[in-house]
């Protein structure tokens, strides 16, 4: 009798917290709880959450909290606003969220997890002299790694073909490896196309492992993927022969030094190595002729390393391949209660343990009031008529400072953003000086984007492109 009484109570409390909704107070942003209890929005969000984003955002301006999943996120969308979010990291924590994906997605938990530290160890190992040499080395692996795949080709003179965004990715991603992680020496014989291959599986279930979303074969292999991705990684970091960048040795030391277990510092490794590979997916023309005028004795070396020829054309179409692919959501915890001071006017109140979500793919870099025409590629939207960098956009009359956003803002911002630049135009110049290559229909359309990745980084296609490629003989 007494268990059917408890059982009776605890459905009804369960029932309760489903079906329960909050209220939203007058100085709140507008609230939409969804018709489903307890999940509200969270599966047209997790399809794709730029189209329900701009339907809520139609539906009631640039600024709503939704119902997640039990959870209420904020989420801003006005860019002149955005500053009083990024500036304000006593209200607004940005590892909270960052360590419950850190669990989700790669098992870890650090006991001393101190995000200052590491991030002044990163800053350092990407900025100055020790970017030069990582630019310098991610040539080398770059230019080996080319010149590799050219002499694999059985005809030298005749069209190969490949898939585009395979290409790039796989180029990219093994380059970046050896460059940081390492994998030629002695005791790291790690090859970088197992970790390729092993990676792209793992990153096709990253969304799913990020929401909990994965079915039961899905899990399966994540968890069996991740594992060898562990075992590939183990050598790496440790010691001056492993090949690794200092960086990645330092981090190995701190981990040590707080007690880290070995299994734990593999885990830590495959998040570090997530966070430093970013496929890019480009479009290049005008780009070439730019290139062409670097001599040969040049472009062996300096100018890709240390950014001595400007190159306001690539740089240009770079800025906007990234406004149209970049779409990461910018997270924050509300840790204590906020009054958000909006560009127009208004002032809205956040209550604690909510979390704040900025969409700069959105707004500013899809918004037709900055950007004409946002869903077209314009190679030269970021160039003046005399071929300086654009920098002025308006949004209702106000002159905007973020105006496309791929590497975040404020505190937070992007780290790595140099080294991924530059590591991108080394990939385009190298591509595009030793390589012929095109589409095998010219008439083939685009892919559709993966819509479910909307908020995961860079956007990747839903399917790929056939190419052709061949040596360039006149290099
Ligand atoms: C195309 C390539 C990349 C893009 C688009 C990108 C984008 C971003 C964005 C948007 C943020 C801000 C997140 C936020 O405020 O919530 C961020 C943070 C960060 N990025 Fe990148 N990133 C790229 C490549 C890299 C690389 C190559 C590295 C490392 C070598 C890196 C290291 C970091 C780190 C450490 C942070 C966190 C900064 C902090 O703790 O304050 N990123 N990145």
């Amino acid at each position: 009798m007494v268990w059917l009484i408890l059982s009776l109570v605890a459905g009804i409390l369960l029932l309760l917290i489903l079906v329960s909704k909050r209220t939203r107070s007058e100085k709140e942003p507008p609230l939409d709880n969804g018709v489903i209890p307890w999940l509200g929005h969270a599966l047209e969000f997790g399809m794709d959450a730029a189209k329900f984003l701009t339907r809520m955002k139609v539906k009631h301006g640039d600024i709503f909290t939704v119902r997640v999943a039990g959870r209420y996120v904020t989420v801003l969308l006005d860019p002149c606003s955005y500053n009083a979010v990024l500036e304000d990291s006593v209200s607004l924590d940005f590892t909270c969220y960052a360590q419950i994906l850190m669990d989700r997605i790669f098992s870890l938990q650090l006991p001393c997890y101190n995000p200052v530290v590491e991030k002044k160890m990163m800053t350092q190992h990407f900025n100055g002299k020790s970017l030069s040499l990582l630019n310098n080395l991610m040539l080398r692996h770059l230019q080996s790694l080319l010149l590799q795949s050219q002499r694999a080709c059985h005809n030298q003179t005749d069209w190969n073909t490949d898939r585009l965004f395979n290409f790039c990715y796989s180029l990219l991603f093994r380059a970046g490896y050896l460059t940081l992680f390492g994998g030629e020496q002695n005791n790291n014989r790690t090859d970088p196309t197992d970790v390729y291959e092993e990676y792209r599986k793992f990153d096709q279930l990253l969304t799913k492992m990020a929401r909990s979303t994965l079915k039961p074969e899905e899990k399966r292999t994540a968890l069996s993927v991740r594992g060898r991705l562990w075992e590939l990684l183990a050598p790496a970091g440790l010691g001056e022969d492993s090949g690794s960048s200092p960086w990645l040795r330092n981090y190995r030391h701190l981990l040590q030094e707080e007690g880290v277990d070995e299994e734990t510092q593999r885990r830590a490794l495959l998040l570090q190595l997530w966070s430093t590979q970013t496929p890019e997916n480009i479009a290049m023309r005008a780009v070439r002729r730019e290139f062409s005028c670097f001599s040969e004795q040049d472009s062996a070396q300096l100018p890709l390393v240390d950014r001595q020829h400007p190159t306001p054309v690539f740089d240009s179409a770079l800025e906007e391949t990234l406004r149209l692919k970049a779409a990461p959501f910018i997270t924050r915890e509300v840790v204590q209660a906020k009054t958000l001071h909006m560009a127009g006017g208004r002032d809205y109140q956040l209550r604690r343990g909510d979390r704040l979500c900025l969409f700069p793919f959105i707004s500013p870099q899809m918004d037709p009031e900055i950007h004409q025409e946002p869903q077209k590629f314009k190679y030269n939207r970021f160039l003046n008529p005399d071929g300086s960098e654009k920098k002025d956009f308006f949004k209702g009359g106000r002159r905007l400072q973020c105006y496309t956003m791929p590497w975040g803002a404020g505190t937070n911002s992007c780290v790595g953003k140099h080294f991924a630049i530059s590591s991108i135009r080394q990939f385009v110049y190298l591509v595009l000086t030793h390589l012929d290559l095109e589409l095998c229909d010219p008439e083939a359309q685009m892919p559709k984007v993966n819509a479910s990745r909307y908020g995961f980084g860079v956007l990747q296609p839903e399917g790929d492109l056939d190419i052709r490629l061949k040596p360039r003989h006149s290099h």
